[in-house]
């Protein structure tokens, strides 16, 4: 009864903690694709390339359901996948549509047409490749008008999360937070659209300021899961054992998410 987690490295670790806690009873199959990170200066056709031998690998480790704890990867390559290439008895998710969802207060599911929200100015920080694609915004027209989106493409930050440099990290927080408010002065609400961003919460808080909401997608996630598990229970795959697989170097991978998540990890080789 696994489900797969997918992300390019360290980042949807952020997502199976919160899926993890909501859903004890649960065994993850997590795949970091840590050789090629980060996704977000790949062109489209790459990160394809990428999450579906990823995806397949977490198929054929029993899990029938995957979510891509990715923006990058849902933004590139999520709609084609599902399209074209998604066997019918296996689902793969993306973790865009649940923080739209909370941010126009929706419910799961609500397809009625766009309508006003109280939320009018949003900063939204992601990678180059999810801003230059702007899946966000589109999903955003969907179900809410006259919202303004501010982008601020987050070069380097996932870089220096993967390599553990967390003094970097903030300050590469710092300055992001200042460029995009010298275009958007007074956000209302910031969207941490890169899953790997939450690891930097913090920083991303302080930056911003106490008025401003921060808005990241883990707990968002793992409840829409736990909603879709609910309705499809059968998307359990066979897989009964959790376990944590990357392309990278295994010990030097559950170093840094031993760091990161403050508890033993332990990787071995997808
Ligand atoms: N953590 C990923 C995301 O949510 C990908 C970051 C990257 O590999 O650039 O976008």
């Amino acid at each position: 009864m696994a489900v797969g987690i997918f992300d390019s490295g360290l980042g949807g670790l952020t997502v199976l903690e919160a899926v993890t806690r909501r859903l004890p009873q649960v065994p993850f199959v997590y795949f970091g694709d840590n050789a090629h990170a980060p996704y977000g200066v790949r062109d489209a056709e790459n990160v394809y390339g990428l999450t579906t031998a990823g995806v397949s690998r977490l198929f054929g480790a029993g899990c029938d359901l995957v979510i891509l704890a990715c923006n990058t990867a849902s933004a590139a390559a999520l709609r084609r996948m599902q399209e074209n290439w998604v066997p019918s008895d296996k689902r793969v998710l993306g973790v865009f549509v649940p923080l739209i969802e909370a941010l126009t207060e929706r419910q799961w599911g609500d397809n009625s047409p766009p309508r006003e929200v109280a939320v009018k100015h949003v900063a939204l920080f992601a990678t180059p490749a999810t801003v230059a694609s702007r899946a966000f915004q589109r999903e955003l027209a969907f179900r809410a008008i006259g919202v303004d989106v501010e982008a601020q493409p987050c070069g380097g930050l996932v870089d220096a999360i993967e390599e553990g440099d967390e003094i970097l990290a903030e300050a590469l927080v710092r300055s992001h937070v200042e460029a995009l408010k010298r275009r958007m002065p007074h956000p209302e609400a910031a969207i941490l659209g890169c899953t790997h961003y939450p690891l930097m919460e913090a920083a991303f808080q302080e930056a911003l300021g106490p008025d401003v909401a921060v808005y990241s997608q883990a707990n968002l996630v793992a409840e829409s899961l736990a909603d879709y598990l609910g309705r499809h229970p059968d998307m359990l795959g066979p897989g009964d054992e959790g376990m944590f697989l990357t392309t990278g170097n295994p010990a030097a991978v559950s170093n840094k998410a031993t760091q990161f998540l403050r508890r033993r990890i332990k990787f071995r080789a997808a």
